[in-house]
């Protein structure tokens, strides 16, 4: 196939998440705070919270399980894996997708970070690799936990889950513009020194930054010769909590001169934050829920323009658009989606305290995690310094890979 004129974009994209959820009504229970600066301030319901055996790689296999049966896996040549949840400083996360998921061999696989922008960067590398050779695919992932301080302002927009993006020639879902947008900026709003598993952050400066981060973006989007705002039919913004979409849209009308009515403005995001609003913040994945979300709503896309604003703290944005393409409903994961939402199970403040506090041994002493979770990979402990992850059967029962007690497995 030749490169020339070839479109190039997302082909399949799918989500999934943690086996377990707390409601902000059960948090707001035990914190004292209305529940209405959960639902309307912060613009959350509920946050998926990983059981003892989940982790990145679980729900990353997860979401690209479905993919790679979908598709096959003979075209992929190349897999992203973009976390800022990474779970060793050398290995990419991906190789332990690629061993799940029996990828063949012949598959250059690297992980990527830069916060929340890292699956933006690896999608446009997608593109780039694919406008080489429209023969080839490559596998996106992007896969993230939230995790901030018990009892700091940020607990309330924990979260997690997967994306997996096909990125091909001739996609069946979206096309992927030029020109886009960027801008960067060293600024300490959020970050995660490696001695640490949960993040800092400075919340009020992070919503400054966010905002200032999309006007240059924006500003560098329309200098390249990017369409007027008017022409985009819908925006999807980074998510860290689905009011911040309002914060943004609101400053982008007023950045583009429109009108702003923040009714309109809730009417609008609604079929964006569907899925976000309680699942809370999965960092990298979280545009790309954004986006699946409104894929998945009832609004017709057909052939219209949608946008995309990604923000990583620390900070680096992008700006850009996305064409839609027709007969795009035929392609779409929408009761997958809408399960990996309501399959989970509630669990109780204690509970999720519990789970907050119990971390995994940084010794490398032999550590076999609890059976809990209902996805079809698991990890099932650490031994030795090295994670061990085993496929299970439906209901999470383990069915490949040494049972916790059989140690070592390769
Ligand atoms: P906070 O101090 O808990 O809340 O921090 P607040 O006092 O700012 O209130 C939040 C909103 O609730 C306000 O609305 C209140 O008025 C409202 P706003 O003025 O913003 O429109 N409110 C109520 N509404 C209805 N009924 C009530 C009520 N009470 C108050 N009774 C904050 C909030 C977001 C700062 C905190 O949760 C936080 O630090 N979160 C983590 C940081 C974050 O998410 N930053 C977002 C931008 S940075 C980003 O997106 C990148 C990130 O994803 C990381 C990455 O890139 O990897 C985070």
């Amino acid at each position: 196939m030749s490169s020339e004129n070839v479109s190039v974009g997302i082909h399949d994209l799918t989500f999934r998440t943690t086996s377990l959820q707390l409601t902000h009504a059960e948090l707001a229970r035990h914190t004292g705070v209305p529940l209405a600066k959960y639902h309307r301030g912060i613009g959350q319901q509920a946050m998926s919270i990983p059981a003892p055996d989940e982790d990145v790689i679980t729900m990353a296999a997860h979401a690209a399980a479905a993919v790679v049966e979908r598709h096959g896996p003979d075209r992929i040549r190349t897999l992203l894996f973009a976390t800022e949840t990474s779970i060793d400083q050398a290995k990419a996360g991906g190789l332990y997708v690629h061993s799940l998921l029996g990828l063949p061999p012949h598959i250059r696989v690297v992980e990527l970070k830069q916060a929340c922008y890292g699956a933006t960067a690896a999608l446009q590398f997608a593109t780039a690799l694919v406008h080489r050779d429209p023969d080839q695919q490559v596998l996106v992932l992007a896969s993230d936990i939230a995790r901030y301080d018990l009892d700091s302002p940020g607990e309330a927009t924990q979260g997690a889950a997967a994306a997996a993006l096909l990125v091909t020639a001739r996609p069946a879902l979206l096309e992927i513009d030029t020109p886009s947008g960027l801008f960067a900026r060293e600024v300490m709003d959020f970050w995660r020194p490696n001695y640490r598993t949960a993040a800092l952050v400075d919340g009020r400066s992070s919503v400054d930054a966010y905002l200032r981060a999309l006007t240059g973006a924006w500003s560098d989007y329309r200098a390249r010769g990017g369409t007027p705002l008017r022409n985009i039919h819908t925006m999807c913004y980074h998510q860290p909590f689905t009011r911040m979409a309002h914060k943004a849209h609101h400053h982008l009308l007023q950045q583009a001169g429109l009108p702003v009515d923040p009714e309109h403005i809730a009417a609008v995001l609604a079929p964006t934050t569907t899925y976000n609003q309680v699942l809370g913040n999965s960092y990298t994945a979280s545009l790309s829920i954004a986006l699946a979300a409104l894929l998945d709503s009832a609004t017709p896309l057909d052939g219209e323009t949608v946008g995309l604003f990604s923000y990583g703290s620390g900070s680096v944005a992008e700006f850009l658009t996305a064409t839609v393409r027709p007969g795009y409903r035929d392609h779409l994961r929408t009761d997958a989606h809408r399960a990996a939402v309501t399959d989970r199970r509630p669990i109780s403040y204690a509970d999720y305290r519990d789970l907050h506090a119990s971390t995994l041994p940084t010794d490398g002493s032999r550590h076999a995690t609890a059976g809990l979770t209902s996805g079809p990979y698991r990890l099932a402990g650490i031994h030795d310094h090295r994670r061990v992850y085993e496929a299970t059967d439906p209901v999470g029962r383990s069915v490949s890979g040494a049972a916790p007690d059989g140690w070592p497995v390769p």
